[in-house]
């Protein structure tokens, strides 16, 4: 997919530098160039010989090396890039491009750079919850810079919190998305469009600190709605909590329980299509406490469960406000098929995505997943890929449909 597309890494400093070796060869894997730019800090972390013999290159980090300058100077670097990664983006990275500071090879080139920008960002959870970083991140996005986390979760420093730099196969997804996008025209006439897409996990409360939730990381709901949103229609996100930057152009809403999803999906309608790609928790705590629940009471407390809304099948039975194109998703760990047919007669939603969970396959909370795409016209067993592939193919499935309603073009808002 990804022809011969050349990144430029830019590795600065932090201990999540390391994880940078992981995405060179995964990138090198998909056939991407790759040049790197090590920052004085960066090469602490990690060494010029372990990159430059995944990147199959020198590896640059002088400014002012008289070589480096004669053979690609900083200008060159930057204009002989697809697109500029910074990986991990210290707090002292992200503070000087966001305010045009240059007093180093990395600074420098991207503050030359005419080309897309990506960051990861990796720190301490202070200093990235800091109000100066949280600044420098909001200029660079209003910039038009991409930003691909920070992850939640305990860090090398041993703190919690958001902080922590993506995994390699996220960066990846989220570079391989950002050149699909980028060949796609923007297809104004789908404009006329407007779609609603649930994802990630429901937490339901047990009592002020404590929840249940599930282990979905909202990838294949994100990715759906990227892929939406970049064929030029209009999307907003319900989605419950995930480590997951929205996705450019679209409208998140965020939600934590499944009935606060079924609110916000409630209050969007009437819209075209709707895609549930939520793992709602099927159940919820019958009485939440509004206080901590206490060890000294004696005992082990019993938790009473009722039956959360089902948000797929209240969509499909919206009567008057139902989208004309409601497809859910079908989780099973056997009988896949068949189960996924009963589901989508009972929810009564057009079509659905039945994928193999079962322990093993990796799917739940992984980046690929197997699909069997299931319509009233039958059963087609889609090949594993990608999250982001089986997105794209939905997305054409769901604009050949709409084409053959005639309604690709303004006609659906003259509705
Ligand atoms: N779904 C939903 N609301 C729920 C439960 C599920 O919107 N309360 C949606 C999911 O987003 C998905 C589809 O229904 O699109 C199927 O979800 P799945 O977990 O496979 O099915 P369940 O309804 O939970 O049934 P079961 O657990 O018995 O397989």
């Amino acid at each position: 997919m990804s022809g011969q597309k050349r990144i430029l890494l830019i590795i600065s400093g932090g201990i999540a530098a390391y994880k940078c070796l992981e995405l060179i060869r995964r990138l090198r894997e998909k056939d991407f160039l790759v040049r790197a730019i090590l920052t004085k800090a960066g090469s602490e972390f990690v060494t010029p010989l372990s990159v430059s013999s995944l990147t199959e290159d020198k590896v640059y980090g002088e400014l002012f090396s008289l070589t480096d300058e004669a053979e690609m100077g900083h200008i060159q670097l930057s204009r002989d890039a697809d697109l500029l990664v910074v990986a991990p983006a210290s707090a002292d990275i992200l503070a000087k491009m966001a305010n045009g500071l240059c007093n180093d090879l990395a600074s420098t080139t991207l503050l030359a750079t005419d080309k897309p920008v990506m960051v990861v960002p990796a720190m301490n959870v202070r200093m990235w919850e800091h109000p100066a970083t949280k600044a420098n991140m909001e200029t660079l996005n209003q910039r038009g810079v991409v930003q691909v986390g920070p992850d939640e979760g305990v860090m090398a420093c041993g703190e919690y919190g958001f902080g922590r730099m993506s995994e390699p196969a996220d960066i990846l997804q989220a570079i391989e998305t950002h050149f699909s996008q980028e060949s796609k025209p923007k297809q104004s006439s789908n404009t006329a469009l407007r779609a609603l897409v649930t994802s990630g996990p429901t937490h339901e409360a047990i009592d002020p600190v404590r929840y249940i939730a599930n282990r979905s990381s909202g990838r294949q709901g994100h990715a759906i709605a990227a892929a939406l949103a970049a064929s030029g229609i209009e999307t907003i996100l319900v989605s419950g909590l995930t480590d997951l930057t929205p996705p450019k152009g679209v409208k998140l809403i965020p939600i934590e329980s499944a009935r606060e999803m079924l609110a916000a999906c409630n209050d969007l309608l009437p819209v075209d299509i709707t895609i549930c790609a939520a793992a709602v928790a099927d159940w919820r705590v019958k009485d939440a406490g509004s206080q901590k629940m206490k060890k000294e009471k004696g005992g082990l407390p019993t938790l009473e469960l009722v039956e959360n809304p089902d948000i797929l099948h209240a969509i499909s039975n919206a009567g008057k406000t139902r989208p004309s194109l409601v497809v859910g998703f079908a989780a099973e760990t056997e009988n896949v098929v068949n189960h996924a047919q009963a589901k989508r007669k009972r929810k009564g939603c057009d079509w659905i995505l039945a994928n193999d969970v079962s322990e093993g396959t990796g799917t739940f909370g992984g980046t690929e997943n197997t699909i069997h795409y299931i319509t009233n016209d039958g059963v087609t067993d889609w090949p594993k890929m990608t999250k982001q592939a089986v997105a794209e193919r939905l997305v054409e499935e769901i604009l050949a449909h709409f084409a053959d309603l005639g309604k690709t073009t303004d006609q659906a808002a003259a509705d």
